[in-house]
């Protein structure tokens, strides 16, 4: 049988042809898309083999500096406003539902449960204490009772619990009570660098970037039957707040955190869940 010759023309279409037969149509699909999408960027940037194998060394780096802990490839999605793009076209809120923003890597399951009031933060080295209160809402107003709050933050050191040692720390499970009300205690949030020792952190310096976060914290509530709201509330006047190195900030989520007269910051915010239509038509 004649060998056939791959012209660069005809490259992009024979590799097309060989993954005719992908059962997944959703798979087809993606490779089909992911295959253009890559040839037009080879066709387009004309990288050297030199430079093309600079960018697997790059990649490459990146898996390698991944551990169960440090997930490099998301901080990458992150750090190129991929993470906020695939936010954006899955959660769309509606008027007066509250925007969500990226998750992070600092999540960690099964953080303390703590009664409405209690402190998240265990050190006074923590940072300058704090008081958040606020409601769980849905778009008509109603009170979402039980809602779960789960929340995290940096300290004033920059670092999450997670970054120093296995202690859970500044962060903590909350339930919005009857009315939907909920309040508990923090350190004011300040800002930070996303971990920058690593390959990102080279590509961001190469590419004339900073690391930093605008202070903010974390929120991923939940309810039965209402899409989950993963957000942060960010601080007023706060730094980095208009160059985020993940592209987080979207301005209704950014709040006054006020020193009241007893030397403690106080916020309050009162979030929308949207609900989840999926999950109420299979009832
Ligand atoms: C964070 O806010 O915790 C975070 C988000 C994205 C990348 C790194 C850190
Ligand atoms: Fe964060």
């Amino acid at each position: 049988m004649a060998v056939r010759r791959f012209s660069e023309k005809k490259l992009t279409g024979e590799v097309l042809h060989r993954i005719r037969d992908t059962k997944n149509p959703r798979l087809k699909q993606v490779m089909t898309s992911f295959i253009k999408h890559m040839h037009a960027f080879v066709r387009e940037v004309k990288p050297t083999q030199e430079e093309w194998f600079k960018g697997i060394q790059f990649l490459t780096d990146t898996g390698h500096f991944s551990t169960g802990k440090r997930q490099e490839f998301i901080l990458m999605s992150d750090t190129l406003g991929v993470s906020m793009l695939v936010d954006a076209i899955n959660y769309k809120a509606s008027a007066g539902t509250t925007e969500s923003t990226v998750l992070g890597p600092f999540h960690r399951e099964r953080a303390p449960e703590y009664p409405l009031g209690a402190n998240i933060s265990r050190n006074t080295s923590d940072g300058e204490p704090c008081l958040v209160s606020g409601t769980v809402r849905d778009g008509k107003g109603k009170p979402v009772a039980g809602a779960k709050l789960d929340i995290w933050q940096a300290g004033a050191d920059g670092f999450y619990d997670s970054q120093k040692g296995d202690a859970m720390n500044m962060r903590g499970v909350f339930r919005a009570d009857a009315q939907g009300r909920f309040h508990f205690r923090c350190v004011k949030p300040m800002h930070y660098p996303v971990p920058h020792d690593g390959p990102v952190g080279t590509m961001l310096t190469a590419t004339g970037r900073h690391p930093m976060r605008p202070p903010h914290l974390h929120f991923w509530i939940t309810a039965k039957g209402y899409k989950p709201l993963i957000t942060h509330l960010f601080v007023k006047g706060g730094k980095y707040l208009d160059s985020d190195a993940v592209f987080g900030v979207k301005p209704e989520l950014i709040i006054d955190f006020k020193k009241g007269k007893d030397g403690i910051a106080v916020a309050s915010y009162d979030f929308v869940l949207m609900p989840d239509r999926k999950k109420k038509k299979k009832k």
